[in-house]
C-alpha cells in the first residue's frame, strides 16, 4: 500500500482513498468503498480504466512492448523455454527443477487420453460446424465425465481439473480438426513430447504415420508459448466471471473458449489470414491501407492495434522471426507473406497508424505459419485456445486462492424508463 490517497470531492465532501502499489506499473485507487462513502459508482465500459483483480501472473507494459510471465520476458521464454515448461512457471510461479519439470511433463502426458463416450459427443455436430464450436461444446462437456475434479474448494481437485484440462485440451482440439476433416481420430501416444503429439494426432492417419519436422514442433510450441497468458484479457476476465460464482473449471474454461472466438480477440489471427488473401498481392495493399483510414468503412487491418500494445507487440517480434524460419524450413515460397511484410512496412509508416499507435500484435503473422504448417483457417483459433488454456487454469486457480476474491457483480448506469404502470394489451 502507498502513503498516498487520492481525493474525491462529491457534493462538497471529501473523500480519500488509499493508492495501491503493485510491484511494477501503474497504481491503482483502491474504490471499493466509493458506493458506501458517495452512493455512486464509477462508469468504465470496456473496463480501460479498471483493475478488476490482484495479480502475481503476468505484466504487460503496453507503452514499452514489454510482456513477462513471472517476471520473465517473452522473448527469452519463446526462445529458451519451452510450452511445458512455461505452464509450469503460470502454474506454480517459479522455473521449475529439471525434476520437477520431468514430473509435471509426465503428469501432462499420462492425462491426454479422454473418456471414450466422450469420442461419441463429437458426432453430434455437422460435420461442417466451426471446430470452435465443437471445442465450446466438448470442453464444457468435460464436467459431465470429470465429477471427481469439480469441487473448486479442494485445491488437489483444483490441480487434477488444471492438469486435465491442459492434457486434453491438444487430444479435444485435434479431434475437432480430424471430424471436420472425416478422418478418425487419432489417439495420443506417450513417447512424444506436448506439441509433436498434438501435431501427430492432427495430421497422422491410419494410412500413413505423420513423423513431425522438429523446425515445425518448435515454431508450434513457441506459437503456444506467445500464447499462453496476456493477463486480463477478455476471454481471461470472462473465466474469472465464471469462476466467480463458483462454477467448476471445466464450465468456466468453455467461457473462456466461448468469448476467444471473437474476431476482435482470437478470432483476429484467422481474420488477418483471410484478409492477407483478399489483398493477394502487394500492389493492393494502398487500396486496403485507404479502407482502413476511413471512418465510413467498418474494414479495420485485422492483426493491427491492441487494447494494451501502444507499441510493437513483444509477441509479433518472435512471429514474424518464427514465420521466416518455417517458410525457410518447409520450403514454402508464400506470397502472403510477402503481403504481410510489405502491409507492416506501409502502415509503420503511415501517419495515421503512427498517431493512433497501431502496431501488430501477435495475431498479424500467425496465421502464416500456421496454414504453412497445414492447418486451414478455420484451427487457428482453437491453437489460441489450446495454449490459452495454461492461462485460463493458472488465472482462475489464483482467484479461487485469493482470499479477496467475490463474486463479479458490475454495476450500470440505468437509462432506461423509469417505473411505470402496466397497460393491458387491449388498452394500448
Ligand atoms: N485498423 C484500423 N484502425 C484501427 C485498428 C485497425 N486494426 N485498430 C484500431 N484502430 C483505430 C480505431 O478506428 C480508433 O480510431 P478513432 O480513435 O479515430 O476512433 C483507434 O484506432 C482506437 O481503436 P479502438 O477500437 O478504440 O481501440 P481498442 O483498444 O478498443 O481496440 C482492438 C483494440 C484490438 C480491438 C483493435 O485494435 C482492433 O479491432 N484490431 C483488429 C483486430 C485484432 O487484430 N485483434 C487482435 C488483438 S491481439 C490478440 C488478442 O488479444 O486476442
Amino acid at each position: 500500500m502507498s502513503d498516498n490517497t487520492a481525493s474525491l470531492n462529491v457534493g462538497g465532501n471529501s473523500y480519500d482513498y488509499a493508492v495501491m502499489d503493485g510491484s511494477v506499473g501503474p497504481q491503482v485507487i483502491d474504490v471499493r468503498k466509493l458506493y458506501a462513502n458517495t452512493g455512486m459508482f464509477t462508469y468504465d465500459p470496456g473496463f480501460t480504466s479498471t483493475a478488476s483483480c490482484e495479480s502475481g501472473l503476468t505484466y504487460i507494459d503496453g507503452d514499452e512492448g514489454v510482456l513477462l510471465h513471472r517476471g520473465y520476458p517473452i522473448g527469452q521464454l519463446a526462445e529458451q523455454s519451452s510450452f511445458m515448461e512455461v505452464s509450469y512457471l503460470l502454474l506454480n510461479g517459479e522455473l521449475p527443477s529439471k525434476q520437477e519439470l520431468d514430473e509435471f511433463t509426465h503428469t501432462i502426458t499420462r492425462h491426454t487420453m479422454v473418456h471414450e463416450q466422450l469420442t461419441t459427443f463429437y458426432r453430434g455436430f455437422r460435420r461442417d460446424a466451426h471446430p470452435m464450436a465443437i471445442m465450446c461444446g466438448v470442453v464444457g462437456a468435460l464436467s459431465a465425465f470429470y465429477h471427481d475434479s469439480t469441487d473448486i474448494n479442494d485445491p488437489e481437485q483444483r490441480k487434477i481439473a488444471s492438469h486435465r484440462l491442459i492434457a486434453k485440451m491438444p487430444t479435444i482440439a485435434a479431434m475437432a480438426y480430424k471430424y471436420s476433416a472425416g478422418q478418425p481420430f487419432v489417439y495420443p501416444r506417450n513417447d512424444l513430447s506436448y506439441t509433436a503429439n498434438f501435431l501427430r494426432m492432427t495430421f497422422s492417419v491410419p494410412a500413413e504415420e505423420y513423423i513431425p519436422d522438429p523446425v515445425v514442433v518448435d515454431a508450434m510450441d513457441k506459437i503456444f508459448i506467445l500464447h499462453a497468458d496476456h493477463e486480463q484479457n477478455a476471454s481471461t476476465s470472462t473465466v474469472r466471471l465464471a469462476g466467480s460464482s463458483g462454477a467448476n473449471p471445466f464450465a468456466c474454461i468453455a467461457a473462456g473458449i466461448a468469448c476467444l472466438w471473437g474476431p476482435a480477440h482470437g478470432g483476429a489471427n484467422e481474420a488477418a489470414l483471410n484478409m492477407l488473401h483478399e489483398i493477394g498481392t502487394v500492389d493492393r495493399i494502398p487500396e486496403y491501407i485507404a479502407r482502413a483510414k476511413n471512418k465510413d468503412d467498418p474494414f479495420r487491418l485485422m492483426g493491427f492495434g491492441h487494447r494494451v500494445y501502444k507499441n510493437y507487440d513483444p509477441r509479433a517480434t518472435v512471429m514474424q522471426k518464427t514465420a521466416k524460419d518455417v517458410l525457410e524450413k518447409l520450403g514454402v515460397d508464400d506470397p502472403i507473406f510477402d503481403v504481410a511484410k510489405e502491409l507492416e512496412q506501409i502502415a509503420l509508416n503511415d501517419p495515421y497508424f503512427i498517431e493512433k499507435k497501431l502496431y501488430p500484435n501477435v495475431d498479424f503473422y500467425s496465421g502464416v505459419i500456421l496454414s504453412a504448417i497445414g492447418f486451414p483457417t478455420e484451427m487457428f483459433t482453437v491453437l489460441f485456445a489450446l495454449a490459452r488454456t495454461v492461462g485460463w487454469v493458472a488465472q482462475w486457480n489464483e482467484m479461487i486462492s485469493d482470499p479477496a476474491q467475490k463474486i463479479g457483480r458490475p454495476r450500470q448506469l440505468y437509462t432506461g424508463p423509469v417505473q411505470r404502470d402496466y397497460v393491458p394489451v387491449s388498452a394500448r
